[in-house]
């Protein structure tokens, strides 16, 4: 009996260490560990019913063209464009949004895909969409918007670049981007085909 004590206690002390590394930062890498807690507690939250709902919109270049252009302007701000994760605030973020292209997120079923986006991921950045969640949900539409992104999801493998490039105009701007852009403008429709002197030509700050 104290023996079991004595090696639940080394194993809590253990899993205490492992967890608290780098002072809890977000930046810090998460340990194997904690990955492998952290996924198998999202199987474990997903209900069994779930995961065996079909996809009730039909694929199509139309369907596919709108949920790319949502996850551009909903989604790509942590998953990025490609869905690599590889964005600044998807950086920032502890857990980190998973590549979406890779087996770990493509092996889960459409249905395991669409509860996690209406109903967010506890513990994480992952928001829930769903129209009864709290937040960003004025933004998100109906559950039909959420198996849109389950089929976009299943494109992002073989995102083009043409595709890419139209996301890119779809993404979120910040005040800076704005101000850039507006200084562009007025820089092409100021342009002349006269050669302006050096102190007249734009200046990025
Ligand atoms: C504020 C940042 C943020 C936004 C915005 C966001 N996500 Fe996420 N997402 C995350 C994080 C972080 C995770 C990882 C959660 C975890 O570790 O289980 C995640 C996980 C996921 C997963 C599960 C992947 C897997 O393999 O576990 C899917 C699917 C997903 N997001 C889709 C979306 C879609 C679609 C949108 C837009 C409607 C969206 N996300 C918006 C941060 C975000």
């Amino acid at each position: 009996m104290v023996l079991i004590g004595v090696v639940l206690l080394g194993l809590a002390f253990f899993i205490a260490i492992s967890v608290l590394h780098d002072g809890l930062s977000a930046r810090a890498k998460p340990t194997r560990l904690e990955e492998f807690m952290a996924r198998n507690a999202r199987h474990l939250a997903i209900p069994g019913n779930a995961r065996l709902m079909q996809n009730p919109v039909l694929d199509s270049p139309e369907i596919q063209r709108e949920a790319r252009l949502h996850f551009a302007d909903h989604c790509a701000i942590c998953h990025g464009n490609d869905g690599s994760g590889d964005t600044p605030i998807g950086n920032g973020l502890y857990p980190k949004p998973p590549d979406l292209r890779l087996p770990a997120t493509q092996d889960l079923s459409d249905g395991e895909l669409f509860w996690i986006i209406e109903n967010g991921v506890r513990f994480t950045g992952m928001p829930a969409f769903s129209d009864n969640g709290d937040h960003m949900a004025g933004n998100h539409g109906s559950a039909q918007d959420s198996w849109k992104l389950v089929h976009f999801i299943r494109h992002l493998q073989h995102l083009t670049s043409a595709e890419r490039l139209e996301m890119e105009r779809y993404n979120p701007k910040g005040p800076e981007d704005r101000e850039e852009e507006q200084e562009e403008n007025e820089f092409l429709n100021e342009a002349t085909p006269k050669a302006k002197p050096e102190s007249q030509t734009h200046r990025r700050p």
